[in-house]
């Protein structure tokens, strides 16, 4: 550990003491296996402002140089002031932005690396693809590909319905994102990325071991031909001239107030962060929500009866969806319960205080939407899946932050949120989906999922009320009251 004024400063906060033996790093295996169990055992102990290791660590997440140590801030309080602060709680590029290979480099360059004036300059580039009207249009393309996995499912039949979800995200990103069809004979475009997510997530590419069959080889390779790919489809876009009506045709033609567009590289970069932000987050919203209707019959039931009057089986335009006031509390309150990004981080550019301590330059600072909806004092019996809550709660900006808050807060919100909400009234309608799996794991890489996928038993929609649930097994029971 560097020790300059700012790291003893860090030596102050309180903390899990470090493994024996192992020290720090022996903290960090316990933290990645479990990283929520982890953030609940330190703020229980510790307070909102805890170090990750007492005494100190060496870098965790961002790749930052002299990183005196990782700090965790809990809380509204501290939320506010990182989030507000952005020029000094800056977002980290990504690790593999340090793998010298140009075109990975291109594709991680997005919004989520770049802070200050760059940042709010690529953000009004972006905005426009995500106003309300421009969003609404994607309404079709989204009923049209969910119709299309309704048809595929087999009544009587059991389906992972994680695994479903990842799938319709997926096409509807592909459509919406970039105008192509995967469904259609259009190039997979959809494989390719998720290939290259899953193997970004790969730590062995660090190690820069160009060899064949190996980890960085893979990726890199992956990374030009998803480069070359993205490419081809802004060529083409370029080439036809017309708006496609997809966000990546409106990318092409926004212009900032001085006249301003993005470059190539910037659009491949932005196109692919929007992609890797928005796919898994709404997958695993839809997938954590239908398991908390199936686990609380009377509310799933009450739901069905709202679908039932406001849409009578119907696929529900952009004013019906607005008038789904329950659906739209049950979301809300499985993203409270079970926030598909359970922590963020940020780096502390400079000396700063934050929660009554010091914290050093280069400091990972980690928020979590995760602990703060956890909080009794915001929410009471915060365990409690309680959709209903939301009638007599309102609060504030950083209270609730499922999708951040301040300059850096989701752009894609809406999005999901119709998305979210479209989905779940059309599946809903047609199909009776209860739990066939009764062992239910989380697994956090990044977002939170259901560890092995979730088994749904897919059965013609008959309007009876929903039967108890089977008894839940398994650690999602930690951070849910399950019957
Ligand atoms: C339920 C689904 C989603 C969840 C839970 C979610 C959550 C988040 C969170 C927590 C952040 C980070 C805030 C921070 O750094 O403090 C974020 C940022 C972002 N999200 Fe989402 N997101 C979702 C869907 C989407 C979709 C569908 C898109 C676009 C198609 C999208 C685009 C973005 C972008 C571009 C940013 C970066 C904003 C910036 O740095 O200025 N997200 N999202």
């Amino acid at each position: 550990m560097i020790r300059t004024e700012s790291a003893t400063a860090a030596t102050a906060i309180p903390g899990l003491p470090p493994v024996p033996i192992l020290g720090w790093r022996g903290n960090m295996l316990r933290f990645f296996r479990d990283p929520l169990t982890y953030l609940k055992q330190s703020q229980r102990t510790y307070g909102n402002v805890v170090a990750f290791a007492h005494g100190g660590n060496g870098n965790l997440l961002a790749t930052v140089e002299d990183c005196p140590g990782t700090v965790f801030a809990f809380g509204e309080a501290n939320n506010q002031a990182i989030l507000t602060k952005t020029d000094v709680f800056q977002s980290s590029p990504m690790s593999s932005t340090q793998l010298g290979h140009a075109p990975t480099t291109r594709l991680l360059s997005g919004i989520f690396s770049m802070n200050g004036t760059k940042h709010r300059q690529q953000r009004r580039l972006m905005m426009p693809a995500f106003h309300k009207k421009r969003i609404e249009g994607y309404l079709t393309d989204m009923a049209a590909m969910t119709e299309l996995l309704l048809t595929r499912w087999q009544p009587g039949s059991q389906t992972d319905f994680h695994q479903d979800m990842m799938e319709l995200t997926l096409q509807i990103a592909c459509k919406t994102l970039f105008g192509v069809d995967i469904l259609h004979g259009d190039q997979n475009i959809g494989a390719m990325i998720q290939n290259w997510i899953k193997s970004n997530l790969n730590p062995l590419i660090m190690a820069r071991v160009d060899l064949p069959g190996t980890p960085y080889r893979r990726f890199t390779r992956l990374s030009t031909e998803l480069d070359s790919a993205m490419r081809a489809i802004l060529d083409r876009k370029r080439a036809s001239g017309v708006d496609e009506g997809d966000v990546l045709s409106m990318l092409i033609q926004s212009r900032d107030e001085n006249g301003e567009q993005m470059t190539e590289d910037e659009l491949v970069g932005q196109a692919n962060i929007l992609f890797f932000a928005g796919h898994e987050t709404t997958a695993n919203t839809l997938t954590w929500t239908i398991f908390l209707l199936a686990c609380h019959p009377e509310i799933y039931t009450k739901v069905l009866e709202e679908l039932d009057t406001k849409l009578g089986g119907a696929t529900p335009t952009i004013d019906q969806l607005a008038s789904l006031e329950l659906l739209d509390r049950v979301i809300k309150e499985s993203m409270r319960i079970l926030p598909p990004v359970p922590f963020l981080l940020r780096v502390a550019m400079e000396d700063t205080d934050l929660g009554g301590y010091r914290i050093g330059r280069g400091s990972e600072v980690i928020y979590s939407p995760f602990i703060t909806h956890h909080s009794p004092d915001l929410y009471p019996e915060p365990e409690r899946f309680n959709p209903d809550r939301w009638l007599t709660i309102d609060p504030s900006p950083y209270a609730y932050i499922p999708f951040g808050a301040g300059l850096r807060m989701c752009i894609g919100a809406p999005f999901a949120l119709m998305e979210a909400k479209l989905v779940l009234a059309m599946m809903l309608q047609r199909y009776r989906l209860t739990l066939a799996d009764t062992k239910v794991d989380r697994e956090v890489m990044i977002t939170m999922s259901p560890k092995g996928g979730m088994r749904v038993l897919v059965q013609p929609q008959d309007k009876r009320p929903i039967d108890a649930p089977p008894a839940i097994q398994g650690t999602i029971r930690e951070l849910v009251e399950l019957p």
